[in-house]
């Protein structure tokens, strides 16, 4: 009979709906399925550092699988790598030594890091030094490479669509274009996918090169036919790849629809107004599907750490749920592929994603 071991976990990164219904899954399978305690580490990478965590009991994980946030808090920008002290503006050290020592200090056996790809780098690289590691994949923009999604996505498009679909009738009653910007850092899913879902105009992602002349034409159009309104979602990463600011990640994003906006309403003289939905997306509670994601990760990562199988994170596949070595999630940000059955279906609805396409004529659809 195996040691009973003694797993960290921690969420790490921008909260997204789902992390409570993770933490659960790994609490509760380590605790019943294998009789192990669980130690949760304070607000990320922030409190491995400084060394804050508390053992879980089973009361302080029963009844959070619908709630949204992390019980254990997080911190977006803490780097044991690259640590900076909030007090001064000197360079980032690396206190990576210190985090080490905390998880010996704790007699941890295992780490669970739940986070998107600035988290699992961060993990990725503490399991170089040794501790023994795995990821459990979670992000509201769904950028991570070798998995088909991550928790906390499903919610943001839910929410996302929520929003949208508010938006739609006041831009009806009003004959108003809206630009909706959504999050999703560098890659498209987030705006995309509710805007499919929303029936959104026109579509502006990062991964598609755009004409704003094309946007102009379709809302346009759409006026001159006696649909005096617009709705155009804008992936807040558009900015980022036309003015080149984007630094690998870490520069914060969005405002970029109140450009896109003003340059629409002096060319159309449509009248035109801005929603940014900001962390609307990422807070409330998660869907059915976004808590069920979580808890099969969850378990998979229980069960990783029963097989010893450290460096991977849990990944979903179709329908299944299997597991892949972490460096490969964090390649680089899984973008839309253009060829991608969401781009082909939303533009045969008619969708413009403001580019010049041959055969389809997106403004006069
Ligand atoms: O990565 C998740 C995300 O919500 C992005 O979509 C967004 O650009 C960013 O985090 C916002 O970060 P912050 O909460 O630090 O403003």
């Amino acid at each position: 009979v195996a040691e009973p071991k003694r797993i960290g976990i921690l969420t790490g990164g921008g909260d997204c709906p789902g992390l409570n219904a993770a933490i659960r899954a790994v609490a509760k399978t380590a605790m019943i399925d294998q009789g192990w305690t669980v130690f949760g580490i304070e607000d990320g990478y922030a409190g491995f550092v400084e060394g804050r965590g508390r053992t879980l009991q089973y009361i302080d994980v029963s009844g959070i699988l619908a709630r949204g946030g992390t019980i254990l808090g997080t911190s977006n920008r803490a780097n044991p790598f690259a640590w900076r002290d909030p007090y001064s503006d000197g360079p980032p050290e690396d206190k990576s030594d210190l985090a080490v020592e905390n998880f010996e200090r704790w007699n941890l056996d295992a780490l669970v890091c739940i986070g998107g790809d600035g988290s699992l780098t961060i993990a990725n690289g503490l399991s170089e030094k040794g501790i023994p590691v795995v990821g459990v994949p979670k992000t509201i923009d769904n950028d991570l490479m070798e998995t088909d999604l991550t928790f906390g996505f499903d919610s943001a498009v839910a929410n996302a669509v929520d929003a949208i679909d508010k938006i739609h009738t006041t831009a009806q009653s009003h004959h108003r274009v809206m630009m909706v910007e959504t999050m999703g850092r560098t890659v498209g899913w987030l705006a995309l996918t509710a805007g499919l879902a929303s029936g959104a105009d026109v579509i502006l992602v990062p991964e598609i090169e755009y004409d704003l002349e094309v946007v102009a034409r379709k809302v346009l159009e759409r006026s001159h036919r006696g649909q005096r309104f617009s709705i155009v979602v804008v992936a807040e990463g558009i900015g980022i790849h036309q003015s080149g600011r984007y630094n690998g990640g870490r520069t914060r994003v969005g405002g970029v629809s109140h450009e896109v906006a003003c340059w629409m309403r002096e060319t159309t003289g449509l009248e035109t107004r801005v929603a940014i939905l900001g962390h609307l997306q990422r807070g409330g509670i998660p869907t059915a599907f976004d808590r069920v994601l979580a808890t099969r990760f969850g378990a998979e990562a229980v069960r990783l750490v029963a097989e010893g199988r450290f460096g991977r994170m849990a990944s979903l596949r179709g329908s299944r749920v299997e597991s892949v070595p972490i460096v490969d999630a964090i390649r680089r940000p899984k973008s839309v592929p253009l060829d991608s059955p969401l781009i082909h279906v939303a533009r045969s609805v008619g969708t413009c994603f403001g580019d010049h396409v041959e055969g389809i004529q997106c403004a006069s659809n």
